[in-house]
C-alpha cells in the first residue's frame, strides 16, 4: 500500500494507547528490515531519515527504496523527517513524498519555536501531513546537576499547552531526561515520568520520546568481545517504555539500538570468518540482528497486531 498518513496512526495509537516505533534508516537493509518486521507482526511502523541520512543515501535513492517496500506492505508504514532543522528541510521532504515531518526548533526561545514550528504547520496543512515539533532540550539528567538547572532543559507543562495550541503541531516531542546516542546515564537511569502524564492532560496530542534506545547489554557484550570500545554506555530500561507509554507517549524513536546490532554482528561475522568478503555473507546476519531489535521493541510499545 502507498506510506500512509501518520495523522491516522497516530489517532488509533492515542484512542488505543500505545506507541508507534521510529525506526531510523540509512541503507537498503535497515528499510527491509523494519518493513519486514513490521509486516511479520501486523504492527505500524515509522521510518525515520535525518537530512544526515538522506544526504547519505541520497532523496531519490531513498524514496524509490521506501516505495518499492511499501508496495508489498499490508500494514501502515509512515515516512518521517527526523529533527529538520529548517522549514525548507521540510518542505524538500514534503516534496519528496514523505507523509510526516519533524520541524526541531527546540535550541529557540518559546516564541521563536513557536514561530518556526506554525511555518511547517501552514505548509503541511494543506497536503494532510503530520508536524512534529520538540519543547525543552534533551541531555539527560545528571546526578552533578543542580535541580534547578537540569528541570530548565526538561519540558514545562504549561509552555506545552501553550505552544501546541499555538503552533499548530500534531505531535510533540517532550523533553523528560532521555538523551541521543549511546551513553544517556552516567549512573541510574532517571526519567521525569510525571512529566508526560502532565503534559498529556494539558495538551491530549500524541507525545514523542526521543533519545529511547535501550543501548541492550547482550549486543555491548558482544561488541566487545569482537574489539569495540564502548566504556559506561546505558540506555533506557525496558520497564520504562510500558510507563512512558501507560502515561501517553505515542511514538518512541530508536537509532542506537539498531546500530549496534548491525555493528556488532558485523564485527562477529568478521571474527568468526575471517576468509569472507562478500557483503551479501555479512549484511545478511547484521540484518537481522536489527530485526531482533525490532521485534524487541514493537513487543515492548504495545503495538504488535495494531496494523
Ligand atoms: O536523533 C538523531 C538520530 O539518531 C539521527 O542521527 O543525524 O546521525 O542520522 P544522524
Ligand atoms: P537513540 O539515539 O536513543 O536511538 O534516539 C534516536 C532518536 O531520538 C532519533 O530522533
Ligand atoms: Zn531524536
Amino acid at each position: 500500500m502507498p506510506l500512509a498518513s501518520l495523522k491516522d496512526m497516530y489517532a488509533k495509537a492515542v484512542k488505543e494507547n500505545y506507541a508507534i516505533p521510529q525506526f531510523n534508516i540509512n541503507n537498503m537493509e535497515f528499510i527491509q528490515a523494519a518493513l519486514e518486521v513490521a509486516e511479520e507482526m501486523k504492527a505500524p511502523i515509522i521510518l525515520a531519515a535525518s537530512t544526515s541520512a538522506i544526504k547519505y543515501a541520497g532523496m531519490n535513492y531513498l524514496m524509490a527504496m521506501v516505495k518499492a517496500g511499501c508496495g508489498d506492505c499490508s500494514v501502515p508504514v509512515a515516512m518521517h523527517l527526523d529533527h529538520g532543522a529548517t522549514p525548507a528541510d521540510a518542505k524538500m521532504c514534503i516534496d519528496a513524498g514523505f507523509t510526516s515531518v519533524m520541524i526541531d526548533a527546540s535550541h529557540e526561545d518559546l516564541d521563536g519555536n513557536i514561530r518556526i514550528t506554525k511555518e511547517v504547520s501552514d505548509l503541511a496543512a494543506s497536503k494532510s501531513i503530520c508536524v512534529e515539533a520538540e519543547l525543552g532540550r534533551l541531555g539527560g539528567i545528571e546526578d552533578e546537576v543542580v535541580v534547578d538547572e537540569k528541570d530548565a532543559f526538561l519540558t514545562d507543562p504549561d509552555e506545552a499547552k501553550r505552544f501546541v495550541k499555538e503552533s499548530g503541531c500534531d505531535a510533540l516531542a517532550v523533553a523528560v531526561g532521555t538523551s541521543h546516542g549511546a551513553y544517556k546515564f552516567k549512573k541510574t537511569p532517571e526519567l521525569a515520568m510525571d512529566r508526560i502524564t502532565e503534559i498529556k492532560q494539558l495538551t491530549g496530542i500524541a507525545l514523542v520520546l526521543h533519545g529511547a534506545s535501550g543501548v541492550p547489554q547482550d549486543l555491548l557484550e558482544l561488541a566487545r568481545k569482537h574489539g569495540a570500545e564502548l566504556p559506561g554506555a546505558m540506555g533506557v530500561p525496558d520497564e520504562a517504555y510500558k510507563d512512558a507509554v501507560s502515561r501517553g507517549i505515542n511514538k518512541i524513536n530508536i537509532d542506537t539500538d539498531l546500530r549496534l546490532a548491525y555493528m556488532s554482528a558485523i564485527r562477529q561475522f568478521f571474527a568468526e570468518n575471517p576468509t569472507v568478503f562478500d557483503p551479501r555473507k555479512y549484511l545478511a546476519p547484521a540484518k537481522e540482528s536489527v530485526k531482533n531489535q525490532m521485534r524487541s521493541k514493537i513487543r515492548l510499545f504495545g503495538c504488535e497486531g495494531k496494523g
